[in-house]
């Protein structure tokens, strides 16, 4: 058998921060796009199987090259599950049709307004909002991004304040669905770039611009970060701590002066040491945190030469 195939891989191990930090390590060593940390609080997901009290389920997506790499992908996730020594962990790989994840989702997604100007809702779900609020049309396919999350919620009602006016130019890093890129254009943004390292990502992007009448305004594509040469006013990323670690030259780079970054994707208890990677000597200031849920979000800016 030759063509592509989805695995479903099940992580269960005990709910706390280093281990779920390490759970998230070896997804990201297993190149699995990781779209759900559940634990006894999660609201009903796709994968609903019950869960022990003190214990945190990552349900985590992956497309293998070949159908008939189950075997070999369940051995690499064991030896990954010793090496990583994650407490009270166990683990498997399913076979996972992708239509059933996209069905499944939809029996519970509900349209919600996230910011005073922002609601989402699903193609097959209506809203009715105020005509001062935007509502954003969002069908994430395989990609990150129902607008669900908290950490994208707290980038929706960050991207609202900011965006009094909204700038000329902006940089979505991690764009997901393209739900933050599109929200962004619907307060003002004329001109807004999304990349992803993941290409069926950059793709859903451009299908979700397209059907909120923003394609003209927005650009999607798998291009690092490292090699973007503009910089940007407003630079928002919303993608695990241990990866915007190591970015961080790389988004400091792309911030204009003046610029504001919006960092999320970040564990509460991970906020100040992030916060303070991201200002000890590099210059940035960190304008202020908020949190929802057991997540962070920062926005930082880079001053202006002379001032704070
Ligand atoms: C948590 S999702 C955020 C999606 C969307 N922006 C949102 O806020 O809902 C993180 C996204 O970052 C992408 N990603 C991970 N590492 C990346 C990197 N080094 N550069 C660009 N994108 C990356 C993932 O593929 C994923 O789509």
């Amino acid at each position: 058998m030759s063509h592509d195939a989805w695995r479903r891989l099940v992580l269960e191990c005990d709910d706390d921060a280093t281990t779920r930090e390490l759970a998230r390590t070896l997804l990201i060593s297993l190149d699995a796009n990781t779209v759900e940390e559940q634990d006894t609080s999660t609201l009903p997901s796709t994968y609903d199987d019950p869960l022990s009290e003190g214990q945190v389920r990552f349900v985590a997506y992956l497309q293998a090259p070949h159908a008939d790499s189950l075997p070999l992908l369940r051995e690499q996730f064991a030896l990954a599950l010793r090496t990583h020594t994650l407490t009270n962990a166990t683990g498997r790989v399913e076979p996972f049709d992708d239509t059933s994840w996209r069905d499944g989702w939809r029996a519970f997604f509900k349209p919600a307004q996230v910011s005073p100007r922002l609601a989402i809702r699903t193609p097959w779900v209506e809203f009715d909002a105020a005509d001062h609020v935007h509502v954003l049309v969002i069908e994430p396919g395989m990609a990150f991004g129902t607008g669900l999350h908290e950490t994208t919620q707290l980038c929706l009602q960050a991207l609202d304040d900011l965006c009094h006016p909204a700038p000329e130019r902006l940089l979505d890093v991690g764009c997901g669905s393209g739900i933050l890129s599109i929200g962004a254009v619907k307060l003002g943004v004329s001109n807004v770039l999304g990349l992803d390292i993941d290409p069926i990502a950059a793709d859903v992007s451009a299908e979700n611009a397209t059907r909120n009448d923003v394609a003209h305004a927005t650009h999607f594509d798998t291009t690092p970060v490292a090699a973007i040469q503009d910089t940007y006013p407003i630079v928002v990323a919303n993608i695990l701590a241990s990866i915007l670690t190591t970015l961080r030259d790389d988004l400091i780079a792309t911030l204009a002066p003046g610029g504001r970054l919006i960092l999320s994707g970040i564990l509460e208890e991970e906020h100040t040491t992030l916060a303070a990677h991201f200002c000890d000597n590099t210059g940035l200031v960190l304008d202020r945190a908020e949190h929802l849920g057991p997540w962070s979000m920062l926005v930082l800016h880079n001053p202006i030469a002379g001032t704070n």
